[in-house]
């Protein structure tokens, strides 16, 4: 993969392009926005990076992106975001002391008709995301952190993690952090069954409600 030189604050930026380890996460989130280190910068409105307070004990992971993210350039304000949001609130969540951020920063889809579908990243655009999750981490350090879904629990515990046997335990992460998997809302907003449908829904309230537990 092309490494850019990052020489400006408008040149573009690729893997070698990220600041070092004693920029601020407000720069890092500047470089991102410029990030071309995949395909994935091309077809995608903007970059859509983390957000939340700069050191929140809690941070969120999702995957990627969708339609409505995209568009605003920020997480989860789309149907999950908003199936996200409720979910939080039976939990005795409040969104806005979590730091949110996604496994991948862009959207990818592709196209039917005129609607932009889903697609999922690659591994190559998930590695090549993986810098900007990193120093996330590193400049957030939260002391517990919640994967939605199983890419971006793999990205924490690795390509062996399985979600639907492995969900709901809290894990040492190196550097001392908690993490757990759960599902990712979109998954819940699948499934058909409404009975099914509840019973997935009340898990993943279940599991969020971790959080409130005290630290
Ligand atoms: N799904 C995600 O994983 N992240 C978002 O920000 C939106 C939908």
């Amino acid at each position: 993969m092309a490494r850019l030189h990052h020489s400006g604050t408008s040149a573009p930026v690729a893997a070698g392009g990220v600041p070092g380890a004693r920029a601020s996460l407000a720069s890092v989130r500047a470089a991102a926005l410029r990030c071309r280190a995949c395909p994935l910068w091309a077809s995608a409105t903007q970059t859509v990076f983390g957000e939340g307070p700069e050191h929140a004990r809690d941070m969120l992971i999702g995957e990627q992106p969708g339609d409505s993210e995209d568009l605003q350039g920020h997480p989860f304000v789309g149907p999950a975001g908003q199936l996200l949001d409720r979910a939080l609130a039976e939990a005795g969540i409040d969104r806005s002391t979590l730091y949110l951020t996604n496994t991948v920063k862009h959207f990818k889809y592709r196209l039917r008709g005129k609607r932009r579908l889903h697609a999922r990243a690659s591994a190559a655009e998930q590695a090549a995301c993986r810098v900007w999750l990193d120093a996330e981490l590193a400049r957030v350090r939260p002391q517990r952190i919640v994967c939605l879904g199983s890419m971006a629990a793999q990205a924490l515990f690795g390509r062996s993690f399985r979600l639907l046997l492995e969900r709901g335990r809290w894990r040492e992460l190196p550097g001392g952090a908690r993490a757990l998997a759960t599902v990712h809302p979109s998954y819940l907003l699948r499934l058909r069954d409404p009975d099914e449908r509840a019973e997935a829904y009340a898990l993943f309230v279940a599991e969020l409600s971790r959080l409130a537990e005290p630290a």
